[in-house]
């Protein structure tokens, strides 16, 4: 069995609140709850809005942060995060594409394949053709090999507010290519700040809470004027692989009001 951990949109600051919530606060006890619970996690993927605002020190803090999980992470870019920060700064692995933040790492059990779905000055996002076929390469060259796919955006509409116009532009393409290859298991989704599940082309697929603030449910009707974050606690994902097969739990880490100011 092969164990990993799921964070998400950490929107870490270096000094200061995002949403009247307190960002070093709220990872510091997200590494705390991984390294109590669970040492046997082979490595800990991270789907994007690493920071809120981009900056060098920010990135520089998150990885000190980050540096405290006692197993290896994996970045991920959202919309939040800037491409050539990530790679200078942060421990992106070798072997992927060059120019983008997407590569794969074989496990013991399955293909993690981490994709990069970043429009460099938009909250929408893009999967272009490049980073296509570079995925279409890596399914074909591991048929057999059970694999999870993450992505920041989602490719599908979810029923939230706003969240139609900022899923991924090219989102029809990227389920006909992962609905081509039999061995992808299941799509983890990050950017939306909630937990939603369901099956689309018949492949599962789950989005992750924030580490930081919660999005609202979709009823009652929101937008950003009106944007405030749920009362809801955050929670971080422990997924198990074996014999082919994913499971998923969703773990709180923390109350709902630790870090709120
Ligand atoms: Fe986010």
């Amino acid at each position: 069995m092969t164990k990993l951990i799921w964070l998400s949109d950490l929107h870490f600051v270096a000094e200061g609140l995002v949403q009247g919530h307190d960002p070093q606060q709220r990872l510091d006890m997200a590494v705390a709850h991984v390294n109590a619970q669970h040492l046997d996690a082979a490595c800990c993927v991270v789907s994007g809005d690493l920071v809120d605002r981009a900056t060098a020190a920010d990135y520089r803090a998150v990885r000190a942060g980050l540096d405290k999980l006692a197993m290896p992470w994996l970045p991920m870019v959202g919309n939040h995060d800037d491409r050539a920060l990530v790679r200078a700064l942060l421990p992106v692995p070798t072997g992927g594409m060059s120019d983008f933040v997407q590569y794969a790492m074989t496990t013991d059990v399955g293909l993690i394949v981490c994709l990069d779905t970043l429009t460099p000055g938009a909250d929408g996002g893009s999967f272009c053709a490049a980073r296509q076929a570079w995925l279409h390469d890596c399914l074909a060259r591991n048929v057999g090999m059970p694999a999870l796919i993450f992505m920041h955006h989602p490719p599908m509409a979810l029923g939230l507010p706003m969240q139609d116009s900022d899923r991924l532009a090219e989102g029809e393409a990227l389920l006909d290519l992962l609905a081509e290859h039999p061995n992808v298991r299941q799509l983890c989704i990050g950017h939306v700040h909630r937990p939603i599940t369901g099956n689309i082309r018949g492949m599962p697929f789950a989005t992750m809470r924030a580490v930081l603030y919660q999005a609202p449910p979709p009823v009652p009707a929101w937008d950003w004027d009106s944007f405030a974050p749920a009362r809801e606690a955050p929670a971080l994902g422990v997924i198990h692989m074996k014999d082919g097969g994913v499971l998923l739990q969703y773990e709180q880490f923390c109350d709902a009001e630790e870090g709120v100011r």
